[in-house]
C-alpha cells in the first residue's frame, strides 16, 4: 500500500472544496443582516446562509428582476413588497401593465386604481407642483409618445394652450398652487384650441387643426381617461400603503405608457418635495413590471428615480423578461439584480457581460426551476469576492390563491334573501386541485379549467363553470359529481342542467 493514492471525485464534489477556488458566495457577514432591519429572501445554495436584503452597504436600493415567463419575477416582487412593508412600513406603488397584481393586492388589503374601468387621472393635476413645471412634463410625455416633436408649430400651440388653461382656471404659472383649487383638464385645452380655430384668424390653420386633432385623442368622450377630475388623491400616492395602478383597462400601449409616465413624474416630484428623513429602510417602492417603454426611454423619470432615489429612500423595482429592454442607465446602476431562469443565450451574454459572473453561475441560471435565483449585489466598497451567488429558492410569503364560485345568477329572486343559502364558495387552489383529482379529472383538464377561471379574475359563476367543463368534454355525470363534492346544493345543480345540455 502506497502513501499516496488517487481518489475518484465528481466535479461537483470538487467545487464544494472551496479552498480550490475563490469562494463562490460573499462571506456571510455580507448576506446575513439584522433581521429587524432587512428583508429575508431565501437560503443560499452553497453554504445555506439565510440571505437578508438591505441597501445599507449597496450602491443604491433599486432592483432589476429578470427571467423568462413563469420563472417567478412577480412572485419575488410580491414577497419583497410584503416584507418591506412589515419591516419598514414601506409603501408600494405598482405600475401594473397587464393587471396581474390586482387580485393579490385585493387579497392583501391594498388599493386598486383601475384606469379605463371607472378610475380617472387628470394629467393636469398639480399635486403641489407649479403649473409651469407640470406643463413641461405633459409636453415631455407627448414628445415620447407621439411624433409631436417633429411639428414645432403644433407643439408650441399645444404648450401655449396648456399654460393658458391654467391661467384661465386662476393659477399663477410660476407659483406653488392652492391645493383647494381644481386643475383644468385636457378638455379645457382642446376647447381653447378649437375656439382659436373657429376664430379663423390664425396664420397656419392646418397646423392648428392638427394640434386639435392630436389632443382630441386624449380628451374625447370615451377616451378621456386622463381628461377628467382624478378619482385618486395623487398627492397621497406614495403614502397609501399598497397601491395597484391597473393599466390593463386602457385601450392601448400609448395610453398605458402615458399613465405610467405621469405616475412616475408625480412620484418623482413627491420624492423631491418630501426630502430626506432619518427613517430607516425605504419609504416607498415603485414597481415597473414589463413596462418596457417606460423603463427603456432615456427621458423617463424612472432614470431620475434611479439616480436620486437613495437619498430620498425611494426604491424602484424593474421586472422584465428581456434585460435588454431595460435602459442601460437603469440596468447598470441598480444595486441588486435578481436573475431567475434565463433561456436565451443573447440575454445571458448581456447579463454575464455586464455583471461578470462565472460560467459555472451561467450554467446554473440556465437550469433554474421556478423561484430559483442568482443575485448580484453591488457593494459600495471594493470587495475581494464574487458578487453573484445562487439562492435555492425565493421563499415566498404570498397569500394562497383563492378562487371564487358564485351562484348569484342562478338564484331565484326569493332565494337572494335566504340566509341559509351560501351564495359564494371560496376555494384555495390546492383544495380545488384535489377535488379535480378526486373526480378523476386529469391535470391537463384541471389546468384548462383554472385558466378559464383566471380569465375571469378567479371568480366564476357556476353556470359558466359547468359550460366550460362540458366544452372540455367532461361528462354531465362527472360535472354533477364534482359540484356535489364542492357542496353546491342539489336544487342549484339540477337548475343548471335544466338549461344546458
Ligand atoms: N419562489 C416561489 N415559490 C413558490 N411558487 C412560486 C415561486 N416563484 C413563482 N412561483 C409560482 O410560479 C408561478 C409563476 O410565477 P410568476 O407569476 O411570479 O412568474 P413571472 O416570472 O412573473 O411570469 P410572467 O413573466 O409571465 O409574468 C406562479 O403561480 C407563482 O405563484
Ligand atoms: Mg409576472
Amino acid at each position: 500500500m502506497g502513501l499516496v493514492h488517487v481518489q475518484n471525485v465528481m466535479s461537483n464534489e470538487l467545487a464544494k472544496r472551496v479552498f480550490f477556488t475563490r469562494p463562490p458566495e460573499p462571506p456571510h457577514e455580507f448576506l446575513l443582516n439584522d433581521p429587524t432591519n432587512s428583508i429575508f429572501i431565501g437560503i443560499t445554495k452553497r453554504f445555506s446562509v439565510p440571505f437578508t436584503w438591505t441597501f445599507a452597504n449597496l450602491t443604491n436600493p433599486h432592483l432589476a428582476v429578470v427571467g423568462i415567463t413563469g420563472s417567478g419575477k412577480s412572485f419575488f416582487v410580491k414577497t419583497f413588497l410584503l416584507r418591506a412593508n412589515y419591516i419598514w412600513g414601506t409603501n408600494a406603488i405598482i405600475v401594473d401593465w397587464a393587471g396581474e397584481y390586482k387580485s393579490w393586492v385585493k387579497q392583501s388589503g391594498g388599493t386598486i386604481v383601475s384606469l379605463g374601468k371607472g378610475d380617472y387621472i387628470n394629467l393636469m393635476d398639480l399635486s403641489g407642483m407649479k403649473p409651469l413645471d407640470r406643463s413641461k412634463q405633459i409636453m415631455n410625455s407627448l414628445d415620447i409618445l407621439t411624433d409631436l416633436q417633429g411639428f414645432p408649430e403644433q407643439r408650441r400651440l399645444t404648450a401655449e394652450a396648456i399654460e393658458q388653461s391654467y391661467v384661465n382656471a386662476g393659477f399663477a404659472l410660476a407659483a406653488v398652487p392652492d391645493p383647494n383649487k381644481d386643475a383644468p383638464t385636457l378638455k379645457d385645452v382642446s376647447r381653447l384650441l378649437e375656439e382659436k380655430l373657429q376664430e379663423g384668424t390664425y396664420e397656419y390653420p392646418a397646423e392648428l387643426e392638427n394640434a386639435v386633432y392630436r389632443l382630441r385623442q386624449f380628451s374625447r368622450e370615451g377616451q378621456d381617461y386622463f381628461a377628467r377630475k382624478s378619482t385618486i388623491d395623487l398627492a397621497k400616492l406614495s403614502s397609501s400603503g399598497l397601491v395597484d395602478i391597473d393599466l390593463s383597462g386602457l385601450p392601448d400601449e400609448k395610453f398605458r405608457a402615458l399613465a405610467a409616465f405621469f405616475i412616475l413624474q408625480t412620484l418623482k416630484e413627491k420624492m423631491r418635495a418630501e426630502g430626506w428623513s432619518s427613517a430607516k429602510g425605504l419609504k416607498a417602492i415603485i414597481v415597473l413590471d414589463e413596462a418596457w417603454k417606460v423603463a427603456s426611454d432615456d427621458r423617463s423619470d424612472a432614470i431620475t428615480i434611479i439616480r436620486e432615489g437613495r437619498k430620498y429612500q425611494f426604491g424602484l423595482i424593474v421586472a422584465s423578461q428581456n434585460p435588454t429592454d431595460v435602459n442601460e442607465a437603469i440596468f447598470s446602476n441598480v444595486g441588486t439584480t435578481v436573475m431567475l431562469r434565463i433561456r436565451f443565450e443573447k440575454f445571458m451574454d448581456y447579463l454575464q457581460g455586464s455583471l461578470n459572473f462565472s460560467n459555472f453561475i451561467r450554467g446554473e441560471i440556465g437550469k433554474f426551476g421556478v423561484g430559483q435565483a442568482a443575485v448580484d449585489l453591488s457593494f459600495q466598497t471594493s470587495i475581494q469576492f464574487p458578487s453573484v451567488f445562487v439562492i435555492d429558492r425565493v421563499v415566498g410569503e404570498v397569500p394562497l390563491d383563492v378562487y371564487t364560485i358564485t351562484l348569484i345568477n342562478v338564484l331565484n329572486e326569493d332565494e337572494f334573501g335566504d340566509k341559509e343559502l351560501q351564495k359564494e364558495y371560496y376555494f384555495e387552489k390546492i383544495s380545488l386541485s384535489s377535488k379535480f383529482a378526486e373526480n378523476n379529472l386529469d391535470v391537463e383538464v384541471a389546468d384548462r379549467i383554472f385558466k378559464a377561471m383566471e380569465e375571469k379574475n378567479r371568480s366564476i359563476d357556476i353556470r359558466s363553470l359547468a359550460e366550460t367543463m362540458r366544452a372540455l368534454n367532461i361528462s354531465k355525470d362527472i360535472v354533477i359529481k364534482f359540484f356535489r363534492s364542492l357542496g353546491i346544493p342539489e336544487k342549484i345543480i339540477s337548475r343548471i342542467f335544466a338549461s344546458i345540455s
